[in-house]
């Protein structure tokens, strides 16, 4: 299992260089069958990535599997604009004039990796078809309820939704009670150091073609599936570990623990503590160990809390007038999850 899983963080890093921990956790968040928000500006790499991640898996767009009477692809891509309609990302009955009868029209959310480029263009209403899907892995057309996820027959439903956190002009940013449909809100900067970026170019500088197209898979998507499970039952939390994520858990609540409210106006909820040891077994196992270390829960910790606490208003104000928008938001999130990672250590 963590052989392949892998070899699968291996291709990514051979296409998008200089992002191993967030292809890590991608990956990890696939393992542990739950949903991405990239967030990051444009231009470093997240449609490649998600388009990576499909092709490894042997779940090109070009690629149908057939299930149910349903025809599943491989990877879809939904680029949200204002006028998309919540039924172009589900579907709808469509009439057939030779069997004189309606018939389901299936979205692009029937697919086993779906790519959602930037949610945050799209009206709530669109929003929220796709966000209803992800929670409830089914789709309602007609009527009649179709499932996203059939597990036993190796049919996953992984969406990857990107977000471009800078530009908010005409934009609905998603309300903070639909982000916690997602494991992990992974936010990308720009590529660490000179020399990344300069391996970056040399990968492009004597081709036109994407090096994401060379890519081949190294497993059949059953797999997913089957490592999912596998990662469920098999990867051990140990009691000092439980211990560990409880206190963290508890510690991000004011109402708790006085002092986090420097940083936080609401903390985490039990749900993001039963997602945050989730996420740390898929990452403890993609490294190939078989029971969760202190150090799996820490990397996951920022990715799988940000998006679900609530930052100090006066505090973020205070900051967001000292320097960037969107980055202030992040840094007292980040400065809050530091804090409280140290109370529940100490
Ligand atoms: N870290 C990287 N490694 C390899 N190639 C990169 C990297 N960053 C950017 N590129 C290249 O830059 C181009 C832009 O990538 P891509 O379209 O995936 O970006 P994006 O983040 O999805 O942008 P947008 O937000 O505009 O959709 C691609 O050709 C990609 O191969
Ligand atoms: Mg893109």
């Amino acid at each position: 299992m963590a052989g392949v899983a892998k070899e699968v963080v291996a291709g990514l890093s051979s296409v998008v260089l200089g992002y191993e921990y967030e292809e890590r956790l991608i990956v990890s968040a696939l393992l542990a069958n739950g949903h991405v928000l990239l967030e990051g500006v444009p231009g470093i790499a997240k449609t490649t990535l998600v388009r990576g991640l499909s092709r490894l898996l042997g779940l090109g767009e070009d690629v149908v599997f057939e299930l149910g009477g349903v025809g599943f692809r491989g990877m879809s891509r939904i680029q949200f604009t204002p006028d998309l309609m919540p039924s172009d990302v589900t579907g709808s009955l469509v009439y057939n004039p030779a069997t004189r009868d309606f018939e389901p029209r299936f979205g692009p959310v029937f697919a086993y990796v779906v790519l959602a480029d930037e949610i945050n263009r799209a009206v709530p209403r669109t929003q929220s078809a796709l966000l209803q899907a992800m929670q409830e892995r089914s789709v309602t057309i007609g009527g009649r309820t179709y499932p996203l996820e059939v597990r036993d027959r190796g049919k996953f439903f992984f969406v990857l939704a990107t977000q471009n956190p800078v530009e908010q002009e005409g934009t609905y940013p998603l309300p903070e009670a639909q982000l916690d449909r997602f494991l992990m809100r992974i936010v990308m900067d720009y590529p660490s150091s000179l020399e990344t970026e300069k391996e970056i170019y040399r990968l492009h500088m004597y081709r036109l073609t994407e090096p994401v197209e060379d890519l081949e898979p190294v497993v059949e998507p059953v797999w997913v599936v089957e490592a999912q499970d596998l990662i469920a039952r098999e990867v051990k939390v140990g009691e000092g570990v439980l211990e560990y994520v409880t206190r963290l858990i508890r510690s991000t609540r004011p109402s708790i623990f006085h002092p986090v409210s420097k940083y936080f106006e609401l903390g985490a909820s039990p749900r993001a503590g039963v997602f945050l040891i989730r996420a740390a077994k898929a990452y403890a196992a993609l490294k190939g160990s078989s029971e969760v270390e202190f150090s799996d829960v820490d990397a996951v910790l920022f990715p799988v809390l940000n998006h679900r606490l609530i930052p100090n208003f006066e505090r973020l104000v205070e900051l967001e007038s000292e320097g960037e928008r969107f980055l202030a938001r992040y840094r007292l999130i980040r400065e809050g999850i530091e804090y409280v990672k140290k109370s529940a250590a100490g």
